[in-house]
């Protein structure tokens, strides 16, 4: 893990009828990771994207494509997603029944694993996992929309998992998600996370500057 911060903006507050060009507009404007959000109306209450409109961005960026999987089950999909081009594949716990066969079927595509903790699940849930995971995301709002409040809770949580990594010497990556904005993205480095997603703040603040908003992020 390394202590620059990295910014990870969600598409799912792009355009969606211009999907490439915004991808492109994002690399850009500075991105690290292009954060892609899928939902299936089951996990979550709201549906987005799928492989096929992945396998059609791949070819416009170089930049990591950090899939976040919000769908159940999810074992299923994992190649689908690792075929279209994702680099980085994070799931929920909640969304499979085996999570270290999960984490096995997403390593045999050699892709890094990350692994999704919703506001009110505890680190205690994945901590066995820890030692085989690459990332793991912090979500600050329930998953499911773009636009939501940050939850100052979910601090705490990063910190202990900060201390936790530290402590046992992991090289493992903290990203936050979620109502992250030029106010609270302080407080969430600050806690431990190091890649910070942002859908709202990048693609609606100072007029949609996004060059600007990636930056203000980066260093506030
Ligand atoms: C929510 C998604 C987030 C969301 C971020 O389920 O995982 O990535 O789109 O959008 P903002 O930054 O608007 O909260
Ligand atoms: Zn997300």
């Amino acid at each position: 893990m390394s202590n620059l911060i990295k910014i990870s903006p969600s598409i799912l507050s792009a355009d969606f009828s211009k999907l490439g060009s915004e991808v492109i507009s994002l690399e850009r404007a500075g991105a690290d990771y292009i954060h892609i959000d899928v939902m299936d109306g089951h996990f979550v209450p709201n549906l987005t994207i799928g492989p096929e409109v992945i396998k059609k961005l791949r070819p416009l960026t170089k930049k990591i494509f950090d899939v976040h999987l919000m769908i159940s089950p999810v074992d299923n999909f994992i190649k689908d997603f690792a075929n279209a081009g994702a680099d980085i594949i994070t799931f929920h716990p909640e969304a499979t029944s085996d999570t270290l066969k999960t984490i096995s079927l997403i390593r045999k595509e050699n892709k890094k694993v990350g692994i999704s903790l919703k506001p009110n699940s505890k680190i205690q849930l994945i901590e066995k996992y820890l030692n085989e995971i690459d990332l793991v995301l912090i979500m600050s709002v329930e998953p499911g929309f773009a636009g939501q409040k940050f939850m100052p809770e979910v601090l705490e949580k990063t910190k202990t998992l900060k201390e936790i990594i530290k402590r046992e010497n992991l090289n493992i990556d903290i990203e936050i998600d979620g109502g992250i904005n030029f106010e609270n993205c302080s407080l969430a480095k600050k806690a431990g996370a190091n890649i910070l997603v942002s859908g709202s703040t990048i693609f609606k603040e100072n007029k949609g500057d996004l060059k600007k908003n990636i930056e203000l992020l980066r260093t506030n």
